[in-house]
Formats: C-alpha cells, structure tokens, sequence
C-alpha cells in the first residue's frame, strides 16, 4: 500500500501539536502546584546521625511530638522507623503556620497528608522539614508512603487539628493527643 506524504505531514504536525499541549500542561501543572497550593520539593538541607537520635539531640523520646517555643512557634517532631510513627498522634492547631521536621533511624520512609503540602520522604542522616498550615480542624490520616519492608502498609499516624481555642499548651509548652 502507497503511503500518502501529505498524511504523513498532517499526522505529524498532530502529533507534535499534542505533545506541545501536553508539555505545557505539565508544565501550567508544576507552576501552579508550587503557587498556589505551595507544594514544592522539600529544600531543606539538614544533616543528623540517624545512630544517635534516641539517644542526645533534638530528636529523644520526650522531645518528640509538638511543642510552642517561647516565641509562639510551633513545631512537630516525629521519628519515623520500621513500622510506626513515634509519637503515632500529633495535635496541631488550626490556621497556624506549623513546622514539621521528620527523622529516619532505619530506612527510607515517606509520608503525606492529601489535601496539604505534607508531602516528603524521610532519609536517615536528613531531617527532612515542610511548614504547613491547616485549614479546618479534623483528624488527618498520614500514612508512610515509601516501601519500607513487610509493615510498610500499617504504617501510619494521625495529626489532629484543634481549633487554636482547643490548643492548649502545658507549662512546658507540648501539646500531645489524650491517651484513649
Ligand atoms: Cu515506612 Cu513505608
């Protein structure tokens, strides 16, 4: 069968239109997302030793969870490791700019919460930060979204939103949920 030329052009000329009007919709795609919604790839460069976070620094046990500094900030500290969240609850305030800052002591984790900007991979030796700031109180599901062995899929934690009328910080300003 002769191949018509013409044809051929015009299916080209398709072609490439399709795949111009496919890249700038990626591209309308990515501008908008960091604009508007702010979801960026996390920028933050922070180096600490995944050997040692239980044991000095900002990342012990009784650090973990969300604490307001003495300047009103408030910051959420989870360690994430094979195959839970510590603390697996959070409590963060509505309507508040609120810092999380994420740690690995094993593998490689990820997490997100839909509907925010949370959205990051957790890598041993990094801290890995997103500010974020909640539009309506509700309890958030945040799974682990990086394969990171048999327990991957239970893996998952809770950041309740309060009111900033329900959140209310104890004398040493941490705010934890209430033990069920
Ligand atoms: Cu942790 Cu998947």
């Amino acid at each position: 069968m002769a191949i018509d030329p013409l044809s051929n052009a015009r299916s080209e000329r398709r072609w490439a239109f399709a795949m111009v009007g496919a890249a700038m919709m990626m591209l309308f795609a990515i501008v908008w997302a960091s604009l508007s919604p702010h979801m960026n790839p996390p920028s933050n460069i922070e180096n600490v030793d995944p050997n040692t976070l239980h044991i000095a620094g900002e990342f012990t046990e009784d650090n973990l969870g969300t604490q307001v500094d003495a300047k009103g900030r408030v910051t959420t500290r989870i360690v994430t490791s094979q195959f839970s969240f510590a603390p697996e609850c959070v409590v963060v305030p509505q309507d508040m700019q609120v810092t999380f800052r994420f740690v690995s002591p094993d593998v490689i984790h990820g997490l997100l919460v839909v509907g925010t900007n949370i959205n990051t991979m957790v890598v041993p030796g990094y801290v890995s930060q997103v500010h974020t700031m909640f539009d309506k109180p509700g309890d958030m599901l945040m799974p682990c979204h990086e394969f990171c062995g048999l327990g991957h899929s239970q893996m998952v934690a809770h950041v309740r939103v309060v009111p900033i009328a329900d959140f209310k910080p104890d004398e040493n300003g941490r705010v934890a949920c209430a033990e069920h």
